[in-house]
């Protein structure tokens, strides 16, 4: 096993043997491991969220999202739930882990902020697979194909995902292959649940700046391979993922289990035709051309 970042331009990953892992056990057909984080190693300056690379019990590393950053525990759902449904169409996503996080791993961190940010995380976190010297997505350098982009850009649609601009593309070139980072921001409806049933037929203007609309030549083929991919029980799966300890209370929702009802509810809505996100993607294309 590796015990730190690989040489650059490595492809080989850490294959992780399920010796000693606990599965966290839902009602759910998918099944995410849960690792416990073991070393703080650098944080990523990135965005607003300063998520880390850590290393795991099982030797990996992993980029881990805090839950007492910024947007918490719903960017933890967003970024699991968008996440997940991008695996379960086909689309390539680092492994998504739960990590467990004792906030002693403060004690030897010299960065005030980032020993808060590991001290108001305390429990249950998620993180990716860290993909070893992945660079950012660059349109000039590397030209995504088009069934590929056609898909992600109904997928951003599909989950109100507003991170894929060019600016910030959360898409990582590695192995000479795309792969889709940061989910945090999607699903933007559960910041407000009055109403969110009605909102599920939204389309979503911001699909205009999606940085691989200009690749997504296939939008109808799209459409047609991923709704047969997320069918309903694909949908129950990966919203039955989501730990009753991230879902805050809400007058709405009488527990966790209602909670986690209306995200399905919302997400099997909102791929009933017809389909505004999607004609939204198709006619933002059609105006870019
Ligand atoms: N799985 C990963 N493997 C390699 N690098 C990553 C991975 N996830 C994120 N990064 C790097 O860290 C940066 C910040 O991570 P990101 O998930 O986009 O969070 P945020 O935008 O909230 O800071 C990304 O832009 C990317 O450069
Ligand atoms: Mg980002």
């Amino acid at each position: 096993m590796e015990a730190g970042p690989q040489p650059k331009g490595s492809c080989r990953r850490v294959v992780v043997q399920p010796l000693h892992l606990k599965i966290v056990s839902r009602e759910s057909a998918l099944k995410l491991r849960t690792v416990t984080a073991t070393r703080y190693v650098t944080p990523l300056r990135e965005g607003g969220s300063l998520p880390a690379v850590i290393e795991a019990d099982d030797d990996g590393m992993y980029v881990l999202k805090f839950r007492g950053a910024g947007q918490g525990r719903k960017a933890l759902i967003a970024e699991l739930v968008a996440g997940e449904l991008a695996r379960a169409a086909g689309l390539p996503v680092p492994e998504i882990v739960f990590v467990e996080l004792d906030p002693e791993l403060a004690r030897t961190e010299p960065d005030p902020e980032i020993q808060d940010l590991i001290r108001a995380s305390a429990g249950l976190n998620l993180a990716l697979d860290y993909l070893p010297s992945a660079v950012t997505f660059d349109p000039l350098a590397f030209t995504p194909d088009a069934a590929l982009a056609s898909r992600l850009v109904w997928l951003d649609g599909f989950v109100s995902n507003v991170d894929r601009t060019a600016r910030n593309s959360n898409l990582m070139v590695w192995c000479e292959k795309l792969w889709l980072i940061d989910h945090g921001a999607a699903l933007y409806f559960h910041h407000q649940w009055n109403g969110y049933l009605e909102r599920a037929a939204s389309p979503f203007a911001l699909i205009k700046d999606h940085v691989l609309l200009p690749f997504a030549g296939e939008l109808a083929a799209a459409d047609a391979a991923m709704t047969a991919a997320l069918t309903p029980q694909v949908i129950a799966d990966v919203v039955a993922l989501i730990p009753d300890e991230w879902l805050e209370d809400d007058p709405l929702f009488a527990d966790p289990a209602a909670q986690r009802e209306a995200y399905r509810a919302y997400l099997c809505k909102r791929l009933q035709a017809p389909r505004a996100f999607f004609e939204e993607a198709v006619r933002a294309r059609a105006q870019h051309l």
